[in-house]
């Protein structure tokens, strides 16, 4: 799975998380085929699900007709904010790349993994954006410079840091969480956001992590989508005071992220399942690395 946004890259940050992850079997077959499980709300329908519709419009990239029976196995329910549907659509081109044997280190071949992949992230979330596709199929840190055309760079996580995910138990759906987003934002808060954005990724590039996680901040988003995200704030109170560094709302929620030191990470951990429950909201926490993006497990 992966986190979009980070605070400060609304609809253009992408952290690629090492769990929890979706895994996908595949195999070509006469009759195209889709199993799930792991998550009854995800539709089983090989037109609208995001791993089905990536692998065929992959094949589809190719010039190639060809069915495949694939197996989807959830590693976290969708409508949490960390990039369910990304993660299974990548999982759809990749595994329809290594069945077909194309080489993905091409230039031509990643390009065409990554429109694969954004056809099912659209079909999956109803709401086609780059950042969870984009973490999930290059790993590390992404920034989406434009998705039309499609132009994505990748850079590496500095050391030493936890991704700490408070997962509260209900849904958010991203079209939801969307809607209640003005068209026009007022100058200041796009000037703070931009100073916020430039900081963060200078942070990323010297390995300054204070500064990474100062400016996870959001001027955009997050305000306008507190309403929807009961326990946001409880939870991120109690983070930054065991230690956080940042903390966020994760993509478009209700997931809440934070960053922190290695050592403070069971700490914040707790703080943010606390903070939830303090908040009314039951919710897990789960302590991650930043992930390596889409693996192939085995070829056959
Ligand atoms: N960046 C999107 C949003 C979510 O905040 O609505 C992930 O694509």
């Amino acid at each position: 799975m992966s986190v979009a946004n980070m605070g400060s890259g609304f609809d253009t940050f992408g952290l690629c998380l090492d769990r929890p992850a979706d895994i996908l079997e595949a195999r070509p077959s006469e009759r195209p085929r889709l199993r799930v499980d792991g998550d009854d709300s995800i539709p089983t329908d090989l037109r609208r699900n995001a791993a089905s519709v990536a692998a065929k419009a992959f094949a589809r990239e190719l010039g190639v007709r060809w069915s495949v029976d694939l197996h989807l196995i959830k590693g976290c329910r969708g409508g949490s904010g960390i990039g369910s549907s990304g993660a299974s659509a990548v999982a759809g081109a990749v595994a329809a790349a290594a069945l077909l044997r194309a080489d993905v280190q091409r230039p031509a071949v990643a390009a065409a993994l990554l429109r694969s992949a954004f056809a099912g992230e659209a079909a999956g979330s109803g709401s086609a954006h780059l950042d969870n596709v984009a973490a999930s199929l290059f790993g590390g840190f992404t920034i989406v410079e434009s998705m039309h055309p499609q132009i994505v760079h990748r850079l590496p996580v500095p050391r030493g840091i936890r991704v700490v995910i408070g997962l509260p138990e209900y849904r958010l759906d991203t079209q939801r969480s969307r809607s209640v987003l003005p068209t026009h934002i007022p100058r200041r808060d796009a000037v703070e956001n931009v100073a916020h954005a430039a900081a963060f990724i200078h942070g990323i590039m010297t390995g300054d992590v204070e500064a990474i996680g100062r400016n996870m901040v959001d001027r955009i988003a997050e305000p306008y989508r507190r309403r929807l995200v009961p326990g946001l704030d409880a939870a991120a109170t109690a983070a930054r005071r065991a230690g956080a560094l940042g903390v966020a709302l994760a993509g478009s929620g209700p997931s809440v992220v934070a960053l922190t030191r290695v050592r403070r990470a069971p700490d914040v951990a707790r703080a943010l399942r606390r903070g939830f429950a303090r908040g009314g909201v039951p919710a897990e926490a789960l302590i991650c690395r930043a992930g390596r993006g889409a693996q192939l497990l085995e070829r056959t």
